[in-house]
């Protein structure tokens, strides 16, 4: 066992896992999408710009990448209002679009970006998210899934804690007193 940071609890997805769960992913969206042409995947910056990269590469379905960025907690484990930092490069009028996100916690953020989203008419929406915690406060459907966690602060594979510990290639549950 490798010696884990102080501020980490315990790790709670191995690498191997999410990789596996990653390619399962993209597979049910190749399979759903064949047919489409035209397909944009919108990762949510910065959380996501991790799974966005391994989803967008194990996907065979053609399809481009694009980044929209998202205020959503600062730096304390607190909710915040949801706010757009940095738009899409281009237009997703027709096209068929999944948001790509790396967790779903309060659901504000995901309900934001659908509603945002579906606001400029794309032929298409659906919602990916590879982490979720709370089912009940979501709107929108989500329609791709990795893992159901429990409700503790969780970093790595792209998800942070104050900016630290993105990094880290497996999922980590930060220790309640680093984060309450
Ligand atoms: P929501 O709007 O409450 O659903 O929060 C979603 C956003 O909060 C995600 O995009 C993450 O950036 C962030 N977030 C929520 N929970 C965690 C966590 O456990 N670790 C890291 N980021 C999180
Ligand atoms: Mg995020």
């Amino acid at each position: 066992m490798t010696d884990l940071h102080p501020d980490i609890e315990r790790i709670l997805i191995a690498e191997d896992d999410i990789q596996r769960r990653v390619t399962e992913m993209a597979e049910e969206i190749d399979h759903d999408y064949k047919d489409a042409g035209q397909v944009v995947l919108i990762g949510i910056l910065k959380g996501a710009f991790i799974f966005t990269a391994d989803l967008s590469r194990k996907m065979k379905v053609d399809h481009s990448v694009d980044f929209m960025a998202i205020s959503s907690y600062g730096d304390q484990a607190v909710s915040g209002a949801v706010r757009l930092i940095l738009d899409l490069r281009k237009p997703i009028v027709d096209r068929h679009v999944i948001v790509v996100e790396d967790i779903v916690d309060s659901g504000h953020t995901m309900n934001y970006l659908y509603q945002t989203l579906m606001g400029r008419n794309p032929a298409s929406l659906k919602t990916c998210s590879l982490f979720m915690k709370n089912r009940d406060s979501l709107e929108v459907p989500l329609d791709y899934v990795g893992f159901e966690l429990p409700d503790v602060w969780v970093v790595g594979y792209g998800l942070d804690y104050a900016d630290t510990h993105r990094t880290l290639p497996y999922i980590a549950e930060l220790k309640k007193e680093v984060y309450s």
